[in-house]
């Protein structure tokens, strides 16, 4: 029979090394979530085909792995957690305490094509703040992002967090006579800009509004685009003449004064060229990017304050964000940020044939303290070979038992602890080193 092939495309196999470090991402996420009080919280891989085909956007249902399953029910795997989050939200709104702060960590899955950054199965860090409309509340989420990618030792010089508005582009859509159902096409085509020629998105405007208003529309992308102070942005709503735009412009101070107050206004880029693909999005949105080199994004996220009430139909309003574990992955090993191996055994034990027994015993009681023990499983061999293991396993002690002639140590119930980092030894009791070895650094 021919050897399998390996995994499919866009699919990843872990090694322990690859586990190692995906633990690691996944644990300081988990740790600064908790800094900012959210709880933790999961939902299933398999999911009803419509929870994504309408709620996520014409985008995400491109890219659904879906199937009927063997009692012909439509389902798909899930591409993101927003929609799940927000049905289960949903469920218990009544009973939850507002505001409501969940995170999750859990893989995904799109059909994409597959190329550096985009994977067909990822593994997203989401965190969401719900039942809060206050400015304050975007403020919360867009600190915790900025304060998990700070967290892996990532600063101003890696990432900008390029932040942008659709309550702004739907009040300025508005003042040019444009529909809300007509934004919605608008929006997805202005999100698609910076990746389609300029021909294909003035075809796609011109089907939505007259031409005109489409060569309108194409000049203002890009003159909202230059626009990357506050300042800037009240000069173009002014002289464009919208009133709902310039009040909304007051709640991005309010943002601003937030950020600044928390020392983290200089990681934030203005682009209201950043729309994001995903349909429910409502206010303010923003996309983590990695600073020169593909500036990929890392995270995206925004408010979407329809979407709970969508699915479950109590009002909700909310905002959050997900981080993707592929790109963060790829800037750490590139900025050499990723942890080296992580060493899994605090004892190697050593022992000749007389004291097999004796070690054997310690090895569980230390086990049962907490600490991760080794020795060898092959019989009869030198102290110094097993010693060399030890090293190779990178133990922090090794504990001799027996080996007379090497160590000198003679009684019954003593030892030899070794400190593999000084290299110094000491004779001490098999009582004292049990009693000492849950505390041993
Ligand atoms: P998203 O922008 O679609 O947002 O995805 C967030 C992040 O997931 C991206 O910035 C990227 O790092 C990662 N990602 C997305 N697709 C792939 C892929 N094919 N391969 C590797 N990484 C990928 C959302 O999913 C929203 N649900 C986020 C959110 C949470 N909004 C509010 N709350």
């Amino acid at each position: 029979m021919a050897p399998m092939g390996g995994a499919l495309l866009g699919f990843r196999e872990f090694y322990p090394e690859d586990c190692a470090l995906r633990q690691y991402i996944f644990e300081t996420f988990r740790s600064v979530a908790s800094t900012f009080g959210f709880e933790e919280f999961d939902g299933p891989i398999l999911e009803p085909l419509e929870l994504f085909a309408e709620k996520s956007g014409p985008e995400i249902a491109e890219q659904l792995f879906h199937f009927e399953d063997r009692g012909g029910r439509s389902v798909a795997m899930r591409p993101e957690m927003t929609p799940t989050l927000a049905r289960m939200v949903g469920a218990r709104a009544a009973a939850l305490r507002r505001p409501i702060r969940w995170f999750s960590v859990g893989e995904q899955f799109r059909y994409e094509r597959p190329q550096k950054g985009r994977l067909r199965a990822f593994y997203q860090m989401n965190l969401d703040l719900l039942g809060e409309s206050a400015i304050g509340a975007d403020g919360e989420v867009i600190a915790a992002l900025i304060a998990s990618l700070k967290a892996f030792g990532l600063n101003e010089k890696d990432f900008r967090l390029r932040l942008s508005d659709r309550q702004l582009w739907r009040h300025f859509l508005a003042s040019r006579g444009v529909s809300d159902d007509g934004a919605a096409g608008i929006l997805n085509t202005i999100d698609k800009m910076g990746r389609e020629p300029e021909s294909v998105s003035r075809e796609k405007l011109c089907s939505i509004v007259s031409t005109p208003v489409a060569e309108e529309l194409l000049r203002s992308v890009k003159e909202l685009s230059q626009c990357t102070t506050l300042g800037a942005l009240g000069a173009f709503f002014r002289s464009n003449g919208h009133g709902a735009a310039m009040d909304r412009l007051r709640e991005w101070e309010e943002l601003f004064n937030i950020l600044t107050a928390m020392e983290l206004a200089q990681f934030i880029s203005i682009d209201l060229s950043v729309v994001r693909g995903l349909a429910y999005y409502t206010g303010f949105v923003f996309e983590a990017f990695e600073c020169g080199g593909e500036s990929r994004a890392l995270a995206g996220g925004g408010r979407y304050d329809n979407l709970v009430k969508k699915l479950a139909g109590t009002d909700m309003p909310a905002c959050g964000f997900a981080i993707g574990d592929v790109t963060l992955g790829n800037l750490l090993r590139e900025k050499n940020l990723l942890p080296r191996g992580v060493c899994n055994c605090d004892f190697w034990l050593a022992f000749d044939d007389v004291n097999k027994f004796i070690a054997l015993r310690c090895a569980n009681l230390i086990r049962q303290k907490g600490r991760s023990v080794l020795y060898s499983l092959v019989e009869h061999l030198s102290l110094t070979k097993q010693l060399k293991f030890a090293d190779r396993a990178g133990a922090r002690f090794a504990v001799l038992f027996g080996f007379q002639d090497e160590t000198g140590c003679s009684g019954e119930n003593l030892c030899v602890l070794k400190d593999m980092r000084t290299g110094n030894s000491r004779t001490i009791s098999i009582n004292s080193l049990l009693e000492e070895c849950a505390c041993l650094t």
